[in-house]
């Protein structure tokens, strides 16, 4: 391996020469110091609290996709900390509510996903029932109440909700300080010619981690881990040279170079095994491309995919730069969602917090994937990608599959699990007494940005 130069206020560039386009450059140098996150929060009650003050029910966060609710009527229930919503489709647009029945605080909705029966909320206690604008349509019984105590004709408490490239979005806030677009800052340029609408959920998983949501998002907003949890990646992505991004309201970015042989590696012209299966995957032969080098092999890569999205009838593809076909461009919007985008497939992670204990998280691995038109070319289905699975043949989308709780580390599928396994490690060792706050690289600098973010939003700094 030849020296590598490394100048933090340069940082690695993914794509010299803005060969990518815009939304491929490297965002301006951020200084936020180097200084120790205070640890506790991690960890403190205190701290919990006051970002369930000031950010959670403030700030936007993702609450579900719009596949998911197809027709009027259909519902989605997005829990947050203590509180539960219900995101409705309805005539209008989508809509969301506090989950909650006026009459005497039953939760409205107790299921993941559902349909209305006659475009109405029906309470299982007593009956009442909600329009889907959240009107209050029916009290049961009403001659048993005196007037004065239902003549507002309680509806459901609204709350704010948006929708961006089918990812549906909730703020607690009413009125909130940003729109969901200026909030979202520069994703939605960056990612204007992909059509997230055309992904099918190929698994969606939930778990309870024994960490905080942010021990939890931390390990998957850098890629400095890579090398150690994820060795299989070493052959075909980069591992050092990734380009981190910091941009407006907390969002940020890491680029992965895929496919091909990196800086790192002393030969750099032999095509190893992984390159060549990787274009395999996608129907592509790799005796097309013997005359690349390893490290020009992305050629080999971006043609096989632009071939595979031709096949397969995504035209959105001719708009994306070879390098949006290839690799992965991983944003964050602030304050708990990672998108993984690939062009042909996206992981979505969520990071919630817990309604009472600050120890534990919720999280959401949500697998989407671009539908194939034939039966046997695979798709990929990235928390399972490894050495035995890469993803189902000839998958057309059509079910939605439930979302599950894994019992096994083996059910997190293979690269996920490789995670799943140190995070609740790195909770026990953040809280010890020894323990004075994390080291942080140039390469884990979105964890300082997104603390920043939290840290202005507490009021803490300007
Ligand atoms: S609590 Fe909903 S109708 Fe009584
Ligand atoms: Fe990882």
């Amino acid at each position: 391996m030849g020296k590598i130069e490394f100048d933090y206020k340069q940082g690695f560039v993914a794509y010299p020469g803005g060969r990518s386009g815009p939304a491929g450059d490297k965002a301006p140098y951020v200084d936020l110091g180097t200084g120790r996150p205070d640890r506790t929060r991690y960890f403190s009650k205190e701290e919990a609290d006051l970002e369930w003050q000031h950010l959670w029910m403030k700030t936007w966060a993702f609450a579900g996709l719009l596949q998911d609710i197809p027709n009027v009527g259909d519902y989605l229930r997005y829990n947050l900390g203590k509180e539960s919503f219900v995101v409705v489709r309805t005539k209008t647009g989508v809509k969301a509510y506090y989950n909650v029945c006026p009459h005497r605080g039953n939760r409205l909705v107790h299921t993941d996903f559902g349909t209305t029966a006659n475009a109405c909320f029906t309470c299982d206690f007593h009956g009442w029932k909600y329009n889907l604008d959240g009107s209050n349509k029916e009290i049961r019984d009403e001659l048993i109440f005196r007037p004065e105590v239902i003549c507002d004709r309680p509806g459901l408490t609204q709350v704010s909700c948006d929708v961006w490239n089918s990812m549906i979005f909730v703020n607690p806030d009413p009125k909130p300080r940003l729109t969901l677009l200026e909030h979202l800052d520069v994703m939605p340029q960056h990612l204007e010619h992909y059509d997230f609408s055309r992904l099918r959920v190929l698994r969606d998983l939930e778990f309870c981690w024994d960490a905080n949501w942010k021990t939890a998002l931390d390990a998957f907003i850098e890629f400095y881990h890579a090398d150690d949890v994820h060795p299989e990646a070493i052959p075909v992505s980069e591992m050092l040279e990734c380009q981190y991004d910091l941009y407006k309201n907390g969002l940020s970015r890491m680029i992965i170079p895929i496919g091909y042989v990196t800086s790192r590696h002393d030969d750099r012209d032999t095509v190893n095994e992984s390159l060549k299966m990787f274009v395999s995957i996608y129907g592509g032969n790799p005796d097309d491309y013997k005359h690349l080098k390893g490290y020009e092999y992305k050629q080999a890569m971006t043609d096989t995919k632009r071939k595979w999205a031709k096949k397969h009838g995504y035209d959105f593809f001719d708009k994306l730069s070879d390098d949006q076909v290839v690799d992965d461009w991983n944003y964050s919007p602030f304050p708990n969602m990672t998108i993984n985008v690939f062009a042909d497939s996206v992981l979505l992670q969520i990071f919630r917090p817990h309604p009472t204990d600050p120890r534990k998280s919720y999280y959401n691995a949500i697998t989407l994937c671009l539908p194939v038109s034939d039966d046997t070319t695979q798709v990929l289905d990235l928390n399972s990608f490894g050495p035995e699975s890469f993803g189902p043949a000839g998958w057309k989308g059509e079910e939605r599959p439930a979302r599950f709780t894994p019992k096994e580390l083996s059910e997190f599928g293979y690269l996920l699990a490789q995670d799943v396994r140190r995070i609740p490690e790195v909770q026990k060792g953040l809280e010890s007494e020894c323990f004075k706050g994390a080291r942080l690289s140039e390469s884990e600098i979105r964890i300082r940005h997104y603390l920043a973010e939290i840290d202005r939003l507490i009021g803490r700094t300007p």
